[in-house]
């Protein structure tokens, strides 16, 4: 659970020259400013200043010290923290500014915070393309750690409003600018080894990466720490039970469908009546918190498992896991 401190007022910051000045003054002098990325809301910290990295932890309940994902403006930018090599300057060039990051090995004098990288000789980096985001992260010039703006377990934000139910009172300001267009949060790909590798599905398709890369990307270990840290399974957890692959919903249930599994009652709702799986992304979190909203369980449609499909029902899986005391996020 979220940690007792004094609640605070949530400062509700437009993208306007005037909004993005007070959200940088607020991130230099160390305080957490949630901003819209194109996959979900991020809660920012200047990932160079530990007590406020700490603070993204407090506001989130975290339970345990996951590494996050440093965002900052440009591939020029991110050199300056990481040891670069011909498969980040690949990806970059083809997806960045866009929802993909990049593992790299830290670099001598990176500055970074040892509460991001949780200890690890590596770092995680974004260069994310909302056009709010970049004005933010390109006014600031420094490294901002980002994790989803929701409490600790919970679904993720795609507008401002989520971010608000969640954590108003615990952060210092939200600057609001729309909804997530992509709405999944990012691909993330470790190129510390030899062949880079999927450590988690997300917003930008394997099937994408593969094909600029040439060649398959190599899967995670799951039971290595290093190659999946913080990936646990219950996550994104809805307060009810959630079942997956149903194709109707039982009685009590309210069903979430897709394609031709779409639901006929007006209490039901579909990712995509059409089966467009770039839609159900970009529907799936607002979806999950509305239906949250109705305290029945819900019941899933099968989601195939190709492109944005692969993310898709990765976060499914989550949102259905037993709950234990493992959840993060
Ligand atoms: O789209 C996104 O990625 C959003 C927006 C805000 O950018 N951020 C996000 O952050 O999803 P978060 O904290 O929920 O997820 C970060 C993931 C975790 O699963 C963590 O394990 C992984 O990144 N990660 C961070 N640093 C890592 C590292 N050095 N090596 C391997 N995985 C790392
Ligand atoms: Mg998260």
């Amino acid at each position: 659970m979220p940690e007792n401190t004094a609640p605070i007022t949530t400062e509700c910051l437009s993208p306007s020259p005037a909004g993005l000045a007070r959200a940088v003054e607020l991130l230099q002098a160390g305080a957490l400013v949630s901003f819209p990325t194109e996959t979900v809301y991020g809660l920012g910290a200047d990932a160079r200043q530990g007590k406020a990295v700490a603070a993204i932890y407090a506001a989130k309940g975290r339970p345990s010290f996951n590494p996050l994902i440093a965002h900052v403006a440009s591939a020029e930018a991110a050199q300056r923290y990481v040891r670069w090599n011909h498969w980040a300057e690949t990806l970059a060039q083809a997806f960045w500014p866009g929802p993909l990051t990049l593992v790299l090995p830290l670099k001598p004098g990176h500055g970074i915070s040892e509460l991001v990288t949780a200890g690890l000789q590596t770092l995680a980096l974004r260069v994310p393309a909302h056009p709010s985001a970049q004005k933010l992260l390109q006014a600031l010039d420094g490294p901002v750690a980002a994790p989803s703006a929701n409490p600790s377990g919970k679904i993720s934000p795609t507008c401002a409003a989520h971010v608000m139910a969640g954590l108003s009172g615990r952060i210092a300001a939200v600057l609001e600018d729309g909804s997530c267009a992509v709405g999944l949060e990012s691909t993330i790909i470790g190129l510390t080894t030899e062949t880079p590798m999927l450590l988690r599905p997300g917003g930008l398709a394997v099937e994408e990466i593969e094909a600029v890369l040439g060649q398959p990307l190599a899967n995670r270990d799951i039971h290595d720490p290093l190659t999946a840290p913080g990936q646990l399974l219950s996550h994104y957890a809805p307060q009810e039970r959630v079942r997956l692959n149903a194709t109707e919903p039982r009685a009590g249930e309210c069903y979430l469908g897709f394609g031709c599994y779409s639901g006929a009652r007006a209490s039901d709702l579909s990712l995509s009546d059409s089966g467009d799986l770039v839609e159900a992304a970009a529907n799936l979190f607002g979806q999950l918190h509305l239906l949250d909203q109705q305290g029945k369980p819900i019941a899933v449609a099968p989601i195939p498992q190709a492109g944005l499909g692969l993310a898709i029902n990765d976060r499914l899986q989550r949102a259905a896991a037993p709950r234990g005391d493992n959840a993060q996020g």
